[in-house]
């Protein structure tokens, strides 16, 4: 018993030690969002499961939970797609190439997008929420003989605000996802879509009795969205939300995260609709 709970503690001790990462490339995304690309210092690249984040940590300034953004089959260098929006944000942006952060995971649990082999795949994304599920259509694409429809539905607030430009047009050229995107407001120019990402659900070509459908966006939109897959005939349990709450441990130690029975950063941030569902319309109503 004292073994069992020493290896419990020491495990939760690993998991509060942040590891070292070299930022190598930073990449500009949009106006606020940047993609940093980290290796690590000494020590094995992170593996990671679609859908999980790592706390990032700028020293002297803060700690903040980053889903992963870069490909989970592994090996590559360590992606995060961030947007500045406060202090620690503003802080882990501008670290220049060659500076160190620590990282802190993988923790949480993942979009599972294995679940919708054999079937269609729906993945719908508001604004940064195209980062976190980024790792699962990579992991789409990299065996898309496994899926039938693949569809990507994406809304951002403008033109200049769509994030993964190249690789929105890669996955639709050269992998049959059939991508449509929207946005809250169009130039006079903007010849797409204008409008909520809700609004493409009903029409778009996905056979409900088979599909699974990974919603990631601002909590109103993500709640909207699965509405209305479940109005279309998707199962909730087969809509797989990501979920943001403010967190500082990552490891159901501190509370920060509780929402109600739930501590999201090790019971999610990825939950079905079927559990979310009554604890979302506690806050939305
Ligand atoms: C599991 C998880 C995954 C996340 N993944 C990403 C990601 O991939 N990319 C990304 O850019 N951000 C992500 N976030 C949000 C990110 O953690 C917050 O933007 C960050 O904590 C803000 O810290 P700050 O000190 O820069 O800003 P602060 O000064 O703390 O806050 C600035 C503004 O952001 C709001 N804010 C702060 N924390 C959160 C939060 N957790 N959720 C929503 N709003 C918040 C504040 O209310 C305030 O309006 C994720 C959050 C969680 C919980
Ligand atoms: S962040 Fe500490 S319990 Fe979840």
């Amino acid at each position: 018993m004292t073994e069992v709970l020493s290896a419990e503690r020491s495990q939760a001790v690993d998991a509060m030690l942040p590891r070292s990462f070299r930022v190598e490339r930073t990449r500009r995304d949009t106006r606020d969002t940047f993609t940093l690309e980290l290796a690590p210092v000494g020590g094995d690249p992170l593996r990671f499961a679609a859908g999980q984040f790592t706390m990032l940590l700028a020293a002297g300034v803060g700690e903040v939970p980053i889903s992963i953004s870069g490909d989970p089959s592994g090996g590559g260098l360590l992606e995060h797609t961030i947007r500045n929006v406060g202090s620690v944000t503003r802080a882990l942006v501008a670290t220049p190439r060659g500076g160190v952060l620590g990282v802190r995971g993988p923790f949480g649990t993942g979009w599972e997008v294995e679940r919708g082999e054999g079937g269609d795949v729906v993945l719908v994304a508001g604004g940064i929420g195209l980062a976190p599920l980024r790792p699962a259509l990579l992991q789409v694409v990299r065996n898309r003989e496994r899926y039938n429809r693949v569809l990507l539905l994406y809304g951002a607030r403008t033109p200049e605000d769509i994030l993964f430009a190249p690789d929105l047009e890669r996955w639709e050229r050269d992998h049959d996802v059939e991508v449509a995107v929207t946005v809250d407001n169009g130039p006079h120019d903007w010849r797409g879509r204008v409008g909520l990402v809700t609004r493409l659900v009903p029409r778009a070509g996905f056979d409900p009795s088979r599909t699974t459908a990974y919603v990631c966006g601002p909590e109103v939109m993500m709640r909207s969205t699965a509405l209305a897959l479940r109005d279309r005939g998707v199962r909730a349990d087969r809509i797989r939300l990501s979920m943001e709450r403010n967190m500082k441990c990552g490891v159901g130690l501190c509370g920060h995260c509780q929402l109600r029975e739930l501590f999201l950063c090790v019971d999610g941030p990825v939950l079905g609709f079927d559990r979310l569902e009554p604890l979302m319309s506690r806050w939305e109503l």
